[in-house]
């Protein structure tokens, strides 16, 4: 192996700098040449990267976003842009490619290993921490950690103007992020899509908690779980509260990643490029029980990665 290429794809993760600085620097150290396609996909079938070595990745640990930019690029779902990028890939001489991404970015990497047989490794990285195999994906800890530093700030105004408050944070179709961030930021109530909605339940345990004594209250929701502006309706009709629904959206894919994303990135970014040394074909780097390990790629995007359901019920434990 002498050559590979690294691209960013999917919507981006604080983090994916990190990684892009581990690659390319254990790829240096190993004598390899590195390329980083612009743009994710889309960059990559237009031709279109720049020559890494280990001064071009300097100074962008901390930053999030990803400087060799992303996209979400439809053509690699279709069987022209398979073929299309592989012989993009096969007229670089690339003999592996790292993708920094999420489920989309693995499916696509994974229909490129079938269509030319380049040996393909994704680093996990989304807010999301959608992806089965891996305990966590590189942003998530960030993502929870803004996401919290918002709800504590409009935890100020509902208890100062004794208000219902309904947050609305990030996942896609899934309530990773609320279920963490609603544990850390002591809502009341947490609302996911793995779990179906009763709002009647919820009025009752909300005008519960008031009669005990809590004038304000925080309910946070997955963006999967239901329609936002429904839901706050119908609790502020319910309860006669006063309801307020605030959105956090896209400030929970921005920032500064945590110290946590950034060595979860270092890991990985070192492993994708070992295991496309020790000859791996398909994988994922994954982190499971804090050891970093290769997990097949079909597994990653594939298989149901359930939620905690102990922290779900500790959430209802404590909110009393
Ligand atoms: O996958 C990350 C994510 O931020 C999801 O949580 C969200 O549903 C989606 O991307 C938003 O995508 P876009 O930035 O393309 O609107």
């Amino acid at each position: 192996m002498e050559h590979i290429a690294i691209a960013t794809t999917g919507g981006d993760a604080p983090g994916m700098n990190a990684a892009i600085r581990a690659a390319v620097r254990t790829a240096v150290a190993e004598n390899l040449k590195v390329i980083g396609f612009t743009r994710g996909y889309e960059g990559l079938l237009a031709n279109e990267y720049v020559n890494l070595d280990e001064r071009a990745v300097g100074g962008i640990i901390y930053n999030g976003g990803t400087f060799l930019k992303t996209s979400r690029a439809e053509a690699m779902k279709t069987y022209e842009g398979i073929s299309k990028a592989s012989e993009i890939l096969k007229k670089n001489d690339i003999d592996g490619l790292v993708v920094i991404g999420g489920d989309g970015s693995f499916r696509a990497a994974s229909d490129l290993h079938r269509s030319n047989n380049v040996p393909v490794v994704g680093i996990p990285a989304t807010i999301d921490n959608d992806l089965a195999g891996t305990d966590t994906t590189i942003g998530f800890d960030t993502a929870v950690n803004t996401a919290l530093e918002a709800i504590d700030k409009i935890r100020d105004t509902a208890t100062s103007h004794e208000r219902v408050f309904i947050i609305e944070v990030m996942g896609r179709d899934r309530g990773f992020i609320a279920l963490e961030v609603g544990i850390a930021a002591g809502a009341g109530v947490i609302l996911i899509p793995e779990i179906d909605c009763d709002v009647g339940a919820v009025c009752h345990r909300l005008l519960d908690n008031y009669h005990r004594g809590k004038s304000s209250g925080i309910v946070v929701m997955a963006e999967g779980a239901g329609n936002c502006m429904e839901i706050t309706e119908a609790i502020r009709e319910k309860t006669g509260f006063e309801v307020r629904l605030a959105r956090l959206g896209h400030i929970q894919r921005g920032g500064h990643p945590t110290a946590y994303s950034r060595l979860l990135a270092c890991k990985m970014g070192d492993a994708s490029v070992n295991f496309l040394l020790e000859g791996r074909k398909k994988d994922m780097t994954a982190i499971q029980g804090g050891r970093i390990c290769p997990v097949d790629l079909s597994y990653a995007i594939s298989a149901d990665k359930p939620i905690d359901e102990e922290i779900y019920k500790l959430a209802l434990t404590l909110d009393i």
